[in-house]
């Protein structure tokens, strides 16, 4: 692990640009599940048809308005981890880091990290159905979803299944990748499209790929190397070696 570390930290340092692209691992040691566990954890009964889907959510907007208002709360008390803060600290060594996140906690933001592209949203914020009017200041508990100014209904700004991402972000992601020497892949199980994709689009433009993950992923297998273990771990020492 330790020379592989040297050799991840060699190219990091000599980076133009490095793109990293996070997944649920980064947040898990802030107390967050991963999706993965959550299917047989916590969240077994998970429903995603009925809570995360826009006929879910026309169905019954009580239900999902509750389910996404209590999430909401639960994440907005977490903190970002030393995974979060090393990434931070990467932001102050290399001339240009962008965060590609598949993540809706918001943890990065909070971690300090400036250049965030959201794939998947926010949880923390909300727009409305027919105009997509942004809105974030929403009083938590309410029972059922509230009004945007122009009389349609609030939903959470995240992502559901069976919907398109946000095309600018998916579009400048694909943009940065493409022109990335490195790319850091932390977290993730590599397994849900179109994010997936971005590590090998990096691999064919040139970049030298970083897997961080304490399991083989999809991606191990395209990656030029895999630190194996924890983000929270993994990060920091990586930044202590740029450091020597
Ligand atoms: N550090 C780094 N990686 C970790 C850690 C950790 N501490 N703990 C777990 N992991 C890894 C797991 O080994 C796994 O590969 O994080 C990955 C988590 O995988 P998923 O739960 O599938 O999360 P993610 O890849 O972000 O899921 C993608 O799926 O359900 C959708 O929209 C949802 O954004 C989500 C998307």
């Amino acid at each position: 692990m330790q020379e592989q570390l040297k050799t991840v930290a060699r190219r990091l340092k000599s980076a133009g640009k490095i793109c990293v692209l996070t997944g649920a691992g980064i947040s898990k040691e802030s107390g967050i599940p991963t999706f993965r566990e959550a299917q047989t954890g916590l969240w077994a009964n998970f429903d995603a048809e009925r809570l995360a889907t826009i006929q879910g959510y026309l169905a019954d907007p009580p239900l999902v308005w509750q389910w996404y208002d209590t999430r909401r709360v639960g994440i907005a008390d977490t903190q970002p981890n030393a995974g979060h803060y090393a990434l931070v600290e990467l932001e102050s060594m290399i001339p240009s880091v962008v965060i590609i996140t598949q993540n809706i906690d918001g943890l990065h933001a909070k971690a300090g990290s400036r250049d965030i592209i959201e794939l998947h949203g926010s949880i923390l914020k909300y727009r409305c159905f027919d105009a997509g009017h942004p809105q974030s200041d929403v009083a938590a508990g309410l029972k059922e979803p509230p009004q945007c100014r122009c009389g349609s209904m609030l939903r959470p700004d995240v992502v559901w299944f069976g919907e398109a991402l946000p095309q600018e972000a998916l579009e400048r992601a694909f943009q940065e990748v493409g022109s990335a020497d490195v790319v850091l892949v932390v977290g993730t199980s590599g397994l849900v499209q179109p994010a997936a994709s971005l590590p090998d689009h990096g691999a064919r433009n040139g970049a030298f790929i970083v897997e961080v993950n304490p399991e083989e992923t999809p991606i191990t297998e395209i990656a030029d190397c895999l630190l194996q273990g924890l983000s929270g771990t993994v990060l920091p020492r990586l930044i202590a070696e740029m450091k020597e």
